[in-house]
């Protein structure tokens, strides 16, 4: 082993000893924190892990269902609005702070109290804990950082990078491990981290794939020092993905065309995690017409994806906006409210839901988007005006914002604007890595989506085009729309703890 190699080397007996509060039980906990995934960070606070592993799988114990052997290893990101994240820790807060912005007659933000997201309760890593999983959780870079020498050090695809450093970590220790299974790595993640879950899963891969399919990042790895290891991860959890950007303006104003006033948020607050101020507005005349352009544009993007539903019938749209790909959104959303229903939940005031007998059986698209409400101004992605975090996440060393579409860079308004390379913007689009990647590269097999019925950060038609991309590989999909949820996340940890439960057994 060479001495960088050495450096990476995982050693057991370098521990804190933890012990995380859960719903009652006191859990003995191992933790490693600040493990260097890379031996050249260039943001070495954040190219680093933490990982956590109960008492009980160093004295042949078990944790619920699981032992040292069996458990799967749990792989949150703490990513929000493509910002720098570090890693999480057992203490961390799992979601939006109490009194976060909730959906008008929805529940508050931060769900069950006590069970994930705001409130007191306890972390979503915590959680993973009490339930048998070793938890490994990665830092992350992100778009705000900056070296001391004025140069960009988080810009697209650093994020991405970072995770597989992690997972190629994980892998290169394999062997080391006292608890936790590499080959049952479950990445999740929520909105911009729900997008690199998502991308984690979607370029996995051995190194000789890698270097083919995602030769920047490959050559970004080894520039770092990471792990001589492959990145294929077993299984995704992404709640709300913010991805497939460079078609977001499209599917947005797919969804909210002629729909002019807006509840806007700054960029500072892209982040699903912080509490938003919405400041009301009008589109201007010219923002309209940009809306229109875009609106007419996805029907196209779309029919040339060439994607299918469930039952195998292509996912197109019509010049107009209708068709499959808006039958199958509203399907899900219909299917949301009828378990909302049949859990008891009123569904009194959704005029735009016709319920007859106990079931719901229809919905009106043009109400219930209009009640929804716009969130982001046009365009909501790719800014004419580099002003959004998107603009931010794709700049590179040198450019703080630049644009990721040529069609917003044709408008831009904004003197001496340029472009990020079509190669980076798609190996940031998680869509397009599932459309892309050849057979020899090892996507994750298993994938659970949830996006709130009341999220606007992004069109309903990202995750159903992301899951039925998953689907299109031959990849297991379990995708839902999560009642009244507005953008959020883990905030059904049971049932998603549940899911991996079964799919790694
Ligand atoms: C997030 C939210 C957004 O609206 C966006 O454009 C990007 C990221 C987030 O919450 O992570």
């Amino acid at each position: 082993m060479s001495a960088p190699e050495l450096q990476l080397r995982f050693d057991a007996s370098r521990f804190t000893p933890m012990t995380v509060q859960v719903n009652g039980l006191a859990l003995a906990v191992r933790a490693y924190e600040g493990l260097p995934t890379v031996t050249r960070p260039v943001e070495p606070a954040y190219q680093v892990l933490n990982l956590y592993i109960p008492e009980a799988y160093f004295q042949g114990g078990a944790v619920g269902r699981y032992t040292a052997q069996t458990a799967p290893i749990f792989l949150p990101n703490a990513v929000g609005g493509y910002l720098p994240a570090r890693p999480g820790t057992p203490a961390g807060r799992s979601g939006p702070p109490p009194g976060a912005a909730s959906a008008p007659g929805g529940p508050p933000t931060g769900g069950p109290p006590g069970a994930g997201p705001g409130g007191n309760g306890p972390s979503t890593i915590a959680q993973a804990l009490a339930h048998g999983y070793v938890v490994a959780s990665p830092g992350v870079r992100g778009r705000t950082l900056r070296a001391t020498d004025g140069t960009w050090t988080g810009k697209a695809p650093a994020a991405l990078v970072d995770l597989k450093a992690a997972v190629r970590w994980l892998h290169f220790n394999a062997g080391r491990l006292p608890g936790g299974r590499a080959d049952r790595i479950v990445s999740n993640g929520t909105s911009a981290g729900g997008a690199l879950s998502a991308l984690l899963g979607a370029s996995g891969g051995s190194m000789a794939r890698q270097a083919e399919l995602q030769a920047a990042v490959q050559a970004e790895l080894q520039a770092l020092g990471a792990a001589p290891a492959p990145d294929p991860i077993f299984a995704v959890s992404a709640y709300c993905p913010i991805t497939h950007l460079a078609h977001a303006d499209e599917a947005y104003e797919w969804q909210f065309q002629g729909v002019h006033d807006y509840r806007r948020i700054d960029i500072t607050m892209l982040d699903h995690a912080v509490q938003r101020r919405e400041v009301p507005g009008t589109l201007s005349p010219a923002q309209q017409a940009l809306s229109a352009e875009l609106a007419a544009a996805f029907p196209a993007h779309v029919n040339g994806l060439g994607l299918k539903d469930e039952a195998g019938r292509p996912l197109t749209l019509a010049a107009d906006g209708s068709g499959p790909l808006r039958d199958a959104v509203v399907a899900q959303v219909l299917a949301s409210a009828q378990r909302a229903l049949a859990t008891g939940q009123s569904l009194a005031g959704r005029t735009w839901l016709t319920v007859e007998g106990g079931r719901v059986t229809g919905l009106d698209w043009e109400a219930y988007r209009r009640a929804l409400g716009r969130l982001k101004v046009t365009p909501a992605f790719d800014d004419v005006a580099l002003g959004s975090g998107e603009n931010q996440l794709f700049g590179d060393a040198r450019t703080d914002k630049r644009h990721f579409t040529a069609w917003a860079l044709a408008r831009s308004t904004v003197p001496g604007a340029t472009a990020a390379d079509a190669a980076t913007v798609d190996r940031m689009d998680a869509v397009v890595q599932l459309l892309r990647s050849d057979a020899g590269s090892v996507p994750a097999p298993h994938w659970r989506i949830r996006h709130g019925t009341q999220d606007k950060d992004t069109a309903l038609a990202v995750p159903v085009l992301l899951a039925a991309a998953a689907r299109h590989r031959g990849l297991s999909v379990d995708l839902a729309l999560s009642w009244d949820r507005p953008h959020s996340g883990d905030y059904d940890l049971p049932e998603l703890f549940d899911w991996i439960d079964r799919t790694v057994a």
